[in-house]
């Protein structure tokens, strides 16, 4: 019961003993909690499979915190981020609290589960520098921003289905590989919904993703499909503000070229695969998880 994990997350939170990340925590409005419930499907809501549950919310809390710092954004969850209240060093050293209190819990649950969800955090860092240097310049290579999104995002999504297999003594293959399906799809939708989303719906800026740097997947299919001298507009407009009139020129050339739709198809791809991969293992409650990674509006 995703409950309990909120219980176990603000028990781990007053063991801290601090008022004010007390206090702090109090004003950060909890996400969707998707990585919990993949891990409570997957393990049931045992001790242990709540306490890897909690400590992911919490790793991926930081990361969030890290990452508004990253990508200069001040709303997150539908309200003022961390960094947009109380400034980026609050915003950091939160962010470090948080992670470093859910390593120490996950020293308690299970030592493979323990190496699973650490090891995934270094990517997840790994991943994030890898945005920052990307969006440098418009990347225009498919490859590099796969294996980046990999590392940011899929990478935890894989380690929390593997860990909750683990702990469920399920045979962690499949569970991996779903994990890691999802959480590649599940980039690449957050990459969507900045274009086809709105602020208020999203709960965090739209339309910024280009405006930081970052040529995300639909940017690269653009790029690829425009002739030679719009491709030149395209990346002028590269990691500026945009006015309206410019944000008008590349959404019409992204329904021109049916951008949405072919990105959606790939991530698309990636779910059925997943979806297929747990109907063999006799686990068709994941499907529904699965489905809800890409068909969701925030
Ligand atoms: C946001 O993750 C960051 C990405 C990996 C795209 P979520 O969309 O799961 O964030 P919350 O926890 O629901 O706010
Ligand atoms: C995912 O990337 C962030 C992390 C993995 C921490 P984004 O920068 O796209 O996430 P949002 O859109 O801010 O939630
Ligand atoms: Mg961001
Ligand atoms: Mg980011
Ligand atoms: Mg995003």
């Amino acid at each position: 019961m995703i409950s309990a994990v909120e219980r176990k997350i603000e028990q781990f939170i007053r063991d801290l003993d601090d008022q004010m990340v007390e206090s702090l925590y109090r004003r950060l409005p909890h996400g969707k909690r998707l990585r919990a419930k993949l891990i409570l499907r997957i393990a049931g809501s045992g001790l242990r499979a709540v306490k890897t549950a909690a400590v992911v919310e919490m790793i991926h809390a930081a990361s969030l915190l890290h990452d508004d710092v990253i990508d200069d954004a001040y709303v997150r969850r539908k309200k003022p981020s961390i960094n947009a209240l109380y400034g980026n060093k609050t915003a950091i050293m939160l962010g470090d609290i948080l992670y470093s209190k859910g390593f120490f819990e996950l020293n308690d649950i299970d030592k493979r589960v323990s190496k699973t969800i650490s090891n995934a955090v270094t990517q997840l860092s790994l991943g994030e520098l890898k945005d920052v240097s990307l969006s440098k310049r418009f990347n225009t290579d498919k490859s590099q921003y796969l294996q980046m999104i990999y590392q940011k995002t899929a990478s935890l999504i894989e380690a929390s289905a593997e860990a909750a297999a683990l702990l469920a003594g399920k045979a962690p293959e499949p569970y991996r590989i779903y994990g890691r399906n999802l959480g590649l799809a599940f980039q690449m939708i957050d990459d969507l919904l900045d274009i086809t989303s709105d602020s208020d719906t999203l709960g965090k800026p739209a339309l910024h993703d280009f405006v930081e740097g970052k040529t995300t997947l639909p940017y690269i299919y653009l790029h690829e499909k425009l002739e030679a001298d719009e491709r030149a507009v395209l990346s002028g407009l590269h990691a500026k503000k945009l006015s309206s009139k410019e944000q008008e020129w590349i959404m019409q050339r992204m329904e021109k070229y049916q951008i949405v739709m072919q990105c959606y198809s790939e991530a698309k791809l990636l779910i059925d695969e997943a979806i297929e991969l747990m109907n063999e293992a006799g686990e068709a409650a994941l499907s529904d998880i699965a489905q809800e990674m890409i068909e969701r509006d925030f």
